[in-house]
């Protein structure tokens, strides 16, 4: 049975996840959250899809057998297009919440206009995308954007490095003055958020999955009646070996928008 005073596990690849978990400790301060980055795996966006799969399995299935859970938002773009409808099936005591780009914001500002998605390859690429693209594409012009490399930096901690800039000049490069608003399709880009202005320009307008993820996952709680109204705590885990990886979590916590 589900308890209010149980965690809301929060899962990612890595530390880009924490951009998802920001919110939703502004929309719920009450509640217990544990927040499990896989950065020993990171990334998991250039995968193929069973792997991405297997390690999303593993990694939830090892939170549930060590602390009590009553939700889990699955803070990755690329996890939860290739594995929130296993996790449910093996899971289906537990609210499951997934986090997908926030095509349909951008189509309701921007009718007619001109929409980049910003993502990894394993969520371009999978099925759960195109019925989104298709929700949205008579009324937007869609471009897939996909940005090899651009995790790796974030989980070394260069979220506005000349390498980081350099990275986006070449994605992005194609792109300039074409576009109206971009998507951020992965919760690892948020961090990167004042390079990509820097190489976008101020006008095009950023967006991500982050807060309505959190709206969403506030209206499941209510509706379960598990809403908890504590003092708020915040633990972090992380796969990886390096000792760093915590401190540059919690970087990523404190870090201004
Ligand atoms: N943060 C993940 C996302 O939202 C992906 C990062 C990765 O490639 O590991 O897609």
């Amino acid at each position: 049975m589900n308890e209010k005073k149980d965690y809301i596990a929060v899962f990612d690849s890595g530390v880009g996840g924490i951009s998802v978990l920001r919110h939703l400790i502004r929309q719920m301060p009450g509640e217990r959250f544990l927040y499990f980055g896989d950065s020993a795996n990171a990334p998991y966006g250039c995968r193929p899809t069973e792997e991405v799969r297997a390690l999303t399995l593993t990694a939830v299935g090892k939170l549930l057998s060590e602390y009590p859970l009553k939700a889990l938002v699955i803070a990755c773009n690329t996890a939860t297009a290739a594995a929130v409808n296993d996790v449910r099936a093996a899971h289906p005591e537990l609210i499951v919440v997934g986090i997908e780009p926030a095509l349909k914001v951008a189509a309701d500002h921007f009718p007619g206009g001109r929409v980049g998605v910003l993502a990894t390859e394993v969520t371009l690429r999978e099925e759960k995308f195109d019925t989104l693209l298709h929700r949205f594409d008579e009324n937007v012009t869609i471009y897939k954007i996909p940005a090899p490399g651009l995790v790796e930096l974030v989980e070394a901690g260069k979220v506005d490095s000349p390498e980081t800039e350099a990275l986006l000049k070449t994605v992005l490069g194609p792109y300039l003055g074409q576009l109206d608003a971009v998507v951020l399709g992965c919760t690892h880009y948020p961090f990167a958020k004042k390079a990509i202005r820097r190489v976008l320009g101020q006008d095009v307008v950023l967006l991500d999955g982050g807060e309505g993820t959190a709206r969403e996952t506030r209206r499941r709680l209510e509706l379960a009646d598990l809403l908890e109204n504590g003092p708020g705590e915040v633990t972090i885990c992380n796969s990886s070996p390096d000792p760093d990886m915590l401190r540059l979590s919690r970087e990523r916590l404190t870090q201004e928008d």
